[in-house]
């Protein structure tokens, strides 16, 4: 505690001595996300940390999050530096998602309108029409559909089963899923339900569809925090990172949390619930980033890909639901 109370006071006066803003999501560590409320930063989901980012006075963002999310930054804020405690914090979604085979599946379909999550890089951003996060993609895809488009999605096949459930549209899927999520299993569900028949089970849709079918709500982790606090029920389930716990405990301080199984409960589970990439943010990584002064912890994207990009994230930053 001496330790961590140390950094988070170093954190502090160079964040303020470096002109910058830390930006974190609510999967990081929470002595992340505190540090990132308590100096004026920003902890959300990922579409509004793009859209802070734009508006943040601050000449550096520092993303506390995963590599899509800094680049998206920068792209949207080429004036700005942006910089990330660990560059080599990904995403399975972005791993599994290269830009060479989008690039090549895209141009089979002419006639679709390209919509990607934002869990992708700079790359494939440029090569879409649309960016989408999670709390808007049903409403953009209903939008489109409604102009009689066909949608070419990409790559959360879950998400992308989830949207079209919702909207009817014509979709083509990418087949990529999030190996976080992935692990929720509905069994053992029932069991947690029969124990607690009170609770409310909040499910993130990059979920297998079993558990969305469960779900008194599903959403982004903003909108899962928001339904936290709405619905009635005194017990929730949780089907996301566990790094949301801690925004969700401030805002339902009276309500028993719990969570989801996932497919490794009583057995062998690589990532449960929490994300090993999320994971490597860390207070020390911030300090060392920062005393850096962005050496080695650059967000850097090229011209020509942040233009192509620019024009799908303004899209999504612009659309109001
Ligand atoms: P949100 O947009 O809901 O914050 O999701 C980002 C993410 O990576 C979920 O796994
Ligand atoms: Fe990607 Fe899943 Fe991690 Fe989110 S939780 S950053 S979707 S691997």
């Amino acid at each position: 505690a001496a330790r961590e109370a140390e950094l988070v006071e170093q954190a502090t006066a160079l964040l303020r001595a470096k002109d910058a803003t830390l930006v974190a999501h609510y999967y990081v560590d929470e002595s992340l996300q505190a540090l990132a409320e308590a100096t004026g930063g920003c902890v959300s989901d990922s579409l509004d940390m793009a859209r802070f980012g734009q508006t943040a006075e601050a000449s550096t963002l520092v993303v506390a999050g995963v590599s899509f999310m800094g680049e998206t930054a920068k792209i949207l804020s080429p004036e700005k530096r942006v910089w990330m405690p660990q560059l080599a914090a990904t995403c399975s979604l972005d791993i599994g998602c290269e830009a060479g085979a989008y690039r090549a599946w895209r141009r089979q379909y002419p006639d679709h309108v390209a919509v990607v999550y934002a869990n992708t890089s700079a790359a494939v951003k440029a090569e879409a029409d649309w960016v989408v996060t999670s709390s808007i993609a049903v409403e953009v895809v209903e939008h489109l559909h409604a102009q009689g488009k066909s949608i070419l999605w990409a790559p959360d096949k879950h998400l992308g089963g989830y949207v079209q459930k919702q909207t009817g549209a014509d979709m083509l899927l990418w087949d990529g899923a999030c190996i976080v999520h992935e692990e929720f299993r509905t069994r053992g569900l029932d069991d947690i339900k029969r124990i607690y028949p009170q609770a409310a089970i909040l499910v993130h849709p990059e979920s297998p569809d079993e558990m969305v079918a469960m779900a008194d709500a599903v959403g982004s982790t903003k909108q899962l925090i928001e339904a936290a606090r709405r619905l009635p029920h005194s017990h929730l389930i949780v089907a996301t990172d566990k790094g949301i716990f801690y925004k969700m405990r401030q805002a339902v301080p009276d309500k028993v949390l719990l969570e989801a199984p996932t497919r490794g409960v009583g057995g062998d589970c690589v990532s449960c619930a929490h994300c090993p990439w999320m994971a490597m943010n860390s207070l020390e990584r911030l300090v060392n980033c920062l005393h850096s002064d962005g050496v080695g912890h650059s967000i850097e994207v090229d011209e020509a890909t942040r233009i192509g990009a620019l024009r799908s994230l303004t899209r999504m930053v612009e659309f109001q639901r």
